[in-house]
């Protein structure tokens, strides 16, 4: 069988030489060019991305496997995107990564390639680029940080920060306690040690069949997740000759695994926009609908924080992804092919829960059935909106109030301290110009705090509408990714304070209860906001962003051009 790198290494002539001589200054003797397996082993570490930073020393036992099985490792960096430091939001270069690594897998001389990914946008950016190309691709994520310590409390990642600013602002603790707790909350190499985005999409990958089992929540400094890189690094050789691509594994059933697999967890609704967008390179058909579809019937079986007490490292010694896979029973479809070569059903065999304090049962579960993401409709969200009704208050989940409406969360920010503000515990926070083209890049900043005045009546939640997204450790009753967004002319552009809005959950209904000349009026006045960035890629993103409920990709990305390159360079 000719390997496609050999089409360089195998190269007669000055091309292969070229090939050849070169890569040979770091030493590799003659053998490398034998024909054996090329694995690309694609990081995204940086300094700049603490929840990735330690991904070297897993590169290294990813390549100590991959010699062991007789393949010719090669490491390569890609975009390494921080939730912490990147500016405006992260979400902004997912696309940017997901191109960047597909083009650099496509160009070069690989049959098959390692994805290691870590914090929020990494996962998707990676898994978004394979597909495209769709060589033979496993992934592993980086696992989460120890449980963070406190006075001998557990302290969550983003969850503690709340925390400690609330009680900071009430006076409760003081500003030198609030930097003992920064020390306490990141104390080791890992991403978010709550069910975040990214352990969200780290237990997603492994539901889809792209990681090894249980790959998901070994900590990142566990011996066993070196294991498990070295295992991966074996058995991306393996899958060169098995020809095992994502679109072998990436089927509609293994999404359906995934999109109740992250019910089960209580993960993060970034998990609907990316994948989805994963789904659209692949020609997968998967809508927003689906999320709502195939978790009505699915109970929330782990106790993690934001929603619960517990955290990651907890989740890996009560028995992982397995564990909850298998308390699932006939909601997960164990025919669906994975990585391993061996069906879900195979991996997940024997898998046990060891603690019922952080995963649950079926017949006892940690959140009832039909407590999940919702998919609400309407006239306000044509497209469609979602709502975590776990993190919602039951009281406002039928509600009607009137609205009040902010261009953008600055000017949210600007009042919502003020005494005066115009508010009362029925008000509909509206936060708009927050979606993929009008931030741009869709932030986490949906979930605005509970206006001072209010909170100062105790009233510690209200709704609040928004066509931006909300961080995987956030609360409350807010309605997210309303589609269109403001900034390309949907109907959350022409709500007008004073307004009434309907939320109806268990309908599923979002609407603006203002007449449809009105509306018609509105619209004909309205007009779309100009590209605010005369260059570079934000202008690129302004004029090709799809909407949330179609991924929020970039519209020329969508779909894949798999792995063939028709010319040399030389
Ligand atoms: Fe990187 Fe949470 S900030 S995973
Ligand atoms: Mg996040």
């Amino acid at each position: 069988m000719t390997r496609r790198s050999a089409n360089w290494f195998g190269a007669r002539g000055r091309a292969g030489m070229t090939a050849r001589s070169w890569l040979r200054n770091q030493g590799h003797d003659d053998e490398v060019f034998d024909g054996r397996p090329v694995i690309g082993i694609a990081t995204t570490w940086s300094e700049l991305a603490p929840c990735n930073a330690h991904q070297q020393r897993i590169a290294e036992s990813v390549k100590r496997g991959v010699w062991q099985a007789g393949g010719f490792p090669l490491e390569f960096p890609n975009m390494a995107l921080g939730e912490t430091l990147v500016r405006p939001t992260a979400m902004l270069y997912r696309n940017l990564l997901a191109m960047q690594a597909e083009e650099t897998i496509r160009a070069n001389p690989l049959d098959a390639v390692v994805l290691l990914s870590g914090c929020d946008k990494t996962t998707p950016g990676l898994l978004m680029a394979a597909s495209s190309v769709d060589l033979p691709a496993i992934m592993l994520t980086g696992g989460p940080m120890l449980n963070g310590k406190h006075r001998g409390r557990d302290i969550g990642s983003g969850t503690a920060v709340w925390q400690a600013e609330a009680d900071l602002v009430a006076g409760r603790i003081t500003e030198q306690e609030c930097h003992v707790i920064e020390g306490c909350m990141s104390r080791s190499a890992g991403h978010c040690m709550t069910m975040g985005t990214a352990s969200t999409m780290a237990c997603i990958v492994e539901a889809l069949g792209m990681q090894l089992p249980y790959a998901a929540s070994w900590p990142a400094v566990d011996a066993r997740r070196s294991v498990a890189a070295q295992r991966t690094g074996r058995r991306i050789v393996q899958m060169v000759d098995e020809d095992l691509k994502p679109s072998d594994l990436l089927t509609p059933a293994a999404f359906r695994n995934a999109i109740r697999a992250n019910a089960a967890i209580g993960g993060s609704t970034n998990a609907v926009v990316h994948l989805i967008a994963i789904a659209k390179r692949l020609g997968v058909e998967l809508d927003v609908d689906d999320f709502d579809r195939y978790t009505r019937d699915v109970p929330t079986l782990v106790n993690l924080m934001p929603s619960g007490e517990h955290l990651m490292e907890d989740f890996c010694y009560a028995g992982g992804l397995p564990a909850v896979l298998t308390e699932l029973g006939e909601l997960i479809d164990g025919s669906t092919v994975t990585v391993t070569g061996r069906s879900m059903a195979e991996n997940i065999a024997g898998a046990e829960v060891h603690d019922r304090a952080v995963i649950t049962s079926a017949a006892e579960p940690f959140q009832a059935v039909g407590t999940g993401t919702a998919v609400l409709r309407g006239s306000l969200a044509p497209d469609g909106a979602v709502v975590k009704q776990s993190a919602a208050s039951p009281r406002l989940l039928q509600h009607t109030g009137r609205a009040l409406v902010f261009e953008d969360v600055d000017e949210y920010y600007a009042v919502c301290r003020d005494d005066d503000l115009d508010v009362d515990a029925d008000t509909v926070l509206v936060v708009r110009n927050a979606g993929p083209r009008g931030y741009p890049g869709m932030p986490e900043v949906a979930n605005v705090p509970v206006p001072k005045k209010l909170q100062e009546q105790g009233i510690d939640d209200v709704v609040r509408i928004s066509d931006g997204r909300m961080s995987g450790t956030a609360y409350g009753t807010v309605v997210l990714h309303v589609c269109p967004e403001a900034a390309a002319g949907g109907p959350l552009a022409l709500v007008r304070t004073g307004d009434p809005i309907r939320l109806d959950v268990p309908a599923r209904r979002l609407d603006l209860d203002v007449p449809e000349d009105e509306l018609q009026r509105r619209r004909a006045e309205w007009q779309p906001p100009p590209n605010p960035h005369p260059r570079g890629y934000p202008r690129l993103y302004h004029e090709h962003v799809l909407q949330a409920d179609q991924g929020a990709d970039l519209d020329f990305l969508v779909g894949g051009s798999g792995s063939y390159v028709p010319r040399d360079g030389h």
